[in-house]
């Protein structure tokens, strides 16, 4: 097993305790309840006097999405014991601010696809969902207002200025080649720090000690961190279909990730022209797609991304030794894997 516990057929209600949780679903099914909730908070969130932004908002929340952030805050509060409302209040808030920023984000890159679905952008237009984004931040922090719990805002202030920052930064470096240290910059302010704020207000809630809530904001940190290697490796191996997305997005779109940041230190002077011609000519018009690929593939890049990312998934993992042993304890250690093994 994944943790070192072994996986044994249970008899009793009691004998789950020492199961092993190893699959999604099983995370899934451990949380049903719960994210359920969430779900109907959700749709009562997406509720605006103005029809435009309910339309929006409701669009958005029916494309779905993994809700990979309320798991997360869900376990942590779950695994310190925590078993109240709260938790699915901060869980849509979590979820919400997830949403806003990936309109904004979608207008930003000019995306025209979401969740195998046409981007909302594409649909209403730049100017109506910069409103809907604004409005659905809004709508997040009424709800975290709830708990009336000062910690609580400040994460979230603090967290969302964050996420602004790394998209503004990230702009700035568009068609430039950044290094590892840049990279990780921006990829911890764009995903990596939400996933820790996640694990925090789960603390939070449970009113966990300072070495408690440092240790699962770490944990969020490093599962987010791979969360966003193994994206940024997905966008340039997997398909369209499986993407809901164009493949190689990003470098078309200028960024260098971190398979492309190890080929261009360690490719030949053609492998190194071919990658700066995506990023001069903002598209594949010198350089093809496939020809990236193989790029990457034979300079060993996409499985130095995938240690790099399996290489955060253990240093999440053993974070979690704060933490007495639960089934949630159980499925937090099973979930970095998960996100390593992700196809979409
Ligand atoms: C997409 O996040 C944006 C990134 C941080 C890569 P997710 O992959 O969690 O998006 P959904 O919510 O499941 O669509
Ligand atoms: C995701 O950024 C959006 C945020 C986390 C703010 P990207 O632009 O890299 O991700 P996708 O590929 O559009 O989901
Ligand atoms: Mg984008
Ligand atoms: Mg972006």
């Amino acid at each position: 097993m994944l943790d070192g516990t072994v996986r044994v057929q249970g008899t009793g209600p009691g004998a789950l305790s020492t199961l092993a949780i190893t699959t999604a679903r099983e995370v899934f099914d451990l949380l049903r309840e719960d994210l359920e909730a969430i779900e109907r908070e959700l749709g009562r969130d997406a509720i605006s006097s103005v029809s435009t932004i309910t339309e929006i908002a409701q669009y958005l929340r029916e494309g779905g999405g993994k809700r990979i952030r309320p798991t997360l805050l869900l376990l942590a509060a779950r695994a310190l014991g925590y078993n109240q409302r709260g938790m699915i209040r901060l869980g849509a808030v979590v979820e919400l601010v997830h949403t806003a920023t990936l309109v904004h984000d979608d207008i930003i890159d000019a995306a025209d696809t979401r969740r195998g679905r046409p981007s909302a952008n594409t649909t209403w237009g730049n100017e109506k969902c910069v409103l809907a984004g604004d409005w659905l931040y809004m709508q997040a922090f009424h709800l975290a207002l709830e708990e009336r719990n000062f910690k609580i805002l400040d994460l979230l202030i603090g967290l969302t200025q964050q996420m602004v920052e790394g998209e503004l930064l990230q702009i700035e470096k568009l068609g430039r080649a950044i290094d590892e240290s840049e990279y990780y910059e921006l990829i911890y302010r764009k995903t990596a720090c939400l996933f820790s704020v996640s694990m925090q207000l789960g603390a939070c809630l449970a009113d966990a000690d300072p070495i408690q809530e440092d240790a699962l904001a770490q944990y969020g940190r490093a599962v987010g961190l791979a969360f966003q290697i193994v994206d940024d490796v997905l966008d340039l191996t997997a398909t369209e279909e499986v993407l809901g997305k164009p493949v190689a997005s990003d470098l078309r779109e200028g960024k260098t990730t971190l398979p492309v940041i190890h080929a261009l230190a360690h490719g030949n002077d053609e492998d190194q022209r071919a990658i700066h011609w995506v990023l001069e000519d903002g598209g594949f018009l010198r350089s093809k797609p496939d020809q990236i690929q193989q790029i990457l593939l034979r300079n060993g890049s996409v499985e130095y991304a995938m240690a790099e990312a399996l290489r955060f998934a253990n240093q999440a993992r053993s974070a979690l030794a704060v933490l007495e042993d639960s089934e949630f304890k159980r499925a937090l250690l099973t979930l970095p894997d998960l996100v390593v093994a992700r196809d979409h």
